[in-house]
C-alpha cells in the first residue's frame, strides 16, 4: 500500500474513484435518459463522441484506474467490513457500467439512424442533366467529309501515326537526298522511326492490306516541322484518297474531287487543276475551287483571286504499284490529299488555324 493510499480510508478511494468518473462522465449525461437529448448531434460529432466515451470507459474501469485500485484493497479491510465494502465497490462499478453502456447504447443508436439517413436516395428529387460535349470543328469537318466518300463507295482507313522510313519516304519515291527526309523538315523519334508528313503513307499500307482494285480514303494527323502561324501548326490533319482499279485515268481523278466539292460547298462549285509535282504521283496536280463566299468575283476569304487552294493530287507513280506488288501496265490510279485544318478555317471565317488546338472553351463552344 502507498503512501497515498495509506492516508485515505478504503472508503474514501471508492468514493474519490466514483467523484471522478462522475466529473468525466458529465458531459455524456445528455445522451442517457431518452433519444431527446441526442437532437442536434451530426454524424461526425456523434463520432467523436462516441471514441470519446470509449477512452472514459477505459480510464474509469480498465487494469490502471482508480476503481480496479479499490478492488484490490478488499483482501485488506477488517474482516467484519470487508463484505460491506465488496458489495459498495460491486455497486459503485455497476453504476458506472451501466451509465457508460446507455449512454453508448443511445448514441450506437443516433449513429446508425444518421448512417441511414446519409446513405438513403431520394428516388424523387430531380436528376442532374448530363453536360453534352461538342464536337471539335476539325471532327465535324471530318466525318462530313467521310459521309461524302463513303456515299461514293470508298472505305475509311486507319493510319499510324508513327512510320518507319519505308512508309514514310521510300515507298512513296521519294529519293534518299528528298529534302522531306531532312530533320528540319520531319520529326524523327528514333532512327528510322517518324511522325508521318503526311497522309500518304496509308496509300501503301491500303494496297498492301486490301490489295486491288481499292477506294479508300484516310483521315489523320500529320506532323511537320512548321513554324506555327496564322496557316501553319506543326500537326495538323490530312485526308488521304486512293482509287485504284484497271482503266483508272486523270479524267475519274478530276471527276472525282470535283463531285466532292460541289457536294461540300454547293452545286455550283467550279474546280480547277494546276499542274505540279509530287514524287509519288505522275503527272501531279494541284486543285483548287471557285470561293464559297464570293463564287469566284473575289473577297477576303479568296484574298482576291476568286480561288480556295485545298490540296495535292495525280496519277499513283508506277514505282508506287511496284513497291505493294501491283504491276502498272494492268491497274492504274488516282491519289489526292488535302488539309482539313485551313478547309474548317476557310468555312468558319477563322484569321488562324492555331485557335483549333489552343482550347479555348470559349472558341469550341461556337461550333455545332
Ligand atoms: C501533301 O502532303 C501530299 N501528300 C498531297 C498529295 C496526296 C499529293 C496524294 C498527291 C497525291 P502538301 O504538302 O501540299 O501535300 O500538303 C497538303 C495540304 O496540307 C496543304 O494543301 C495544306 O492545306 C495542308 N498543310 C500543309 N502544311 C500545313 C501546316 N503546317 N499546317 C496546316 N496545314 C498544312
Amino acid at each position: 500500500m502507498t503512501d497515498s493510499q495509506s492516508e485515505t480510508s478504503p472508503e474514501q478511494q471508492v468514493t474519490a474513484a466514483r467523484k471522478a468518473f462522475e466529473q468525466e462522465f458529465e458531459r455524456f449525461v445528455r445522451f442517457t435518459g431518452g433519444p431527446r437529448v441526442l437532437d442536434g448531434l451530426n454524424l461526425e460529432q456523434a463520432l467523436a463522441e462516441e471514441r470519446a466515451l470509449a477512452e472514459v470507459r477505459i480510464r474509469h474501469l480498465g487494469k490502471k484506474s482508480a476503481l480496479a485500485a479499490t478492488k484490490k484493497l478488499i483482501g485488506r479491510v477488517a474482516p467484519e467490513e470487508r463484505s460491506a465494502f465488496g458489495q459498495r465497490v460491486q455497486a459503485v462499478e455497476a453504476a458506472v457500467v451501466s451509465q457508460l453502456d446507455e449512454a453508448e447504447a443511445a448514441l450506437k443508436s443516433l449513429i446508425e439512424s444518421q448512417q441511414i439517413a446519409r446513405e438513403s436516395l431520394d428516388v424523387t428529387l430531380p436528376g442532374r442533366r448530363p453536360r453534352y460535349g461538342h464536337r471539335h470543328p476539325i471532327t465535324l469537318l471530318r466525318e462530313r467529309i467521310e459521309d461524302i466518300f463513303v456515299s461514293l463507295g470508298y472505305a475509311i482507313e486507319d493510319g499510324r501515326e508513327i512510320e518507319t522510313d519505308f512508309y514514310n519516304f521510300t515507298a512513296l519515291n521519294i529519293p534518299d537526298n528528298h529534302p522531306a527526309r531532312g530533320t528540319q523538315d520531319t520529326f524523327y523519334t528514333t532512327d528510322n522511326f517518324a511522325l508521318r508528313s503526311q497522309t500518304s503513307t496509308v496509300q501503301i499500307h491500303a494496297m498492301q492490306r486490301r490489295g486491288v482494285p481499292v477506294r479508300m480514303i484516310a483521315p489523320g494527323r500529320v506532323f511537320r516541322r512548321d513554324t506555327p502561324d496564322p496557316t501553319h501548326n506543326p500537326m495538323f490533319y490530312q485526308v488521304e484518297g486512293l482509287c485504284v482499279d484497271r482503266g483508272i485515268t486523270m479524267a475519274h481523278l478530276k471527276g472525282t474531287v470535283a463531285e466532292f466539292l460541289k457536294r461540300m460547298f454547293g452545286a455550283d462549285t467550279v474546280t480547277r487543276f494546276r499542274p505540279s509535282y509530287f514524287p509519288f504521283t505522275e503527272p501531279s496536280a494541284e486543285f483548287d475551287f471557285s470561293c464559297f463566299k464570293c463564287k469566284g468575283s473575289g473577297c477576303r476569304i479568296c484574298k482576291n483571286s476568286g480561288w480556295i487552294e485545298l490540296g495535292g493530287s495525280g496519277m499513283v507513280h508506277p514505282n508506287v504499284l511496284r513497291t505493294v506488288g501491283v504491276d502498272p501496265q494492268e491497274y492504274s490510279g488516282f491519289a489526292f490529299g488535302l488539309g482539313i485544318d485551313r478547309m474548317v478555317a476557310l468555312m468558319y471565317n477563322l484569321d488562324d488555324i492555331r485557335l483549333l488546338f489552343e482550347n479555348d472553351l470559349r472558341f469550341l463552344e461556337q461550333f455545332e
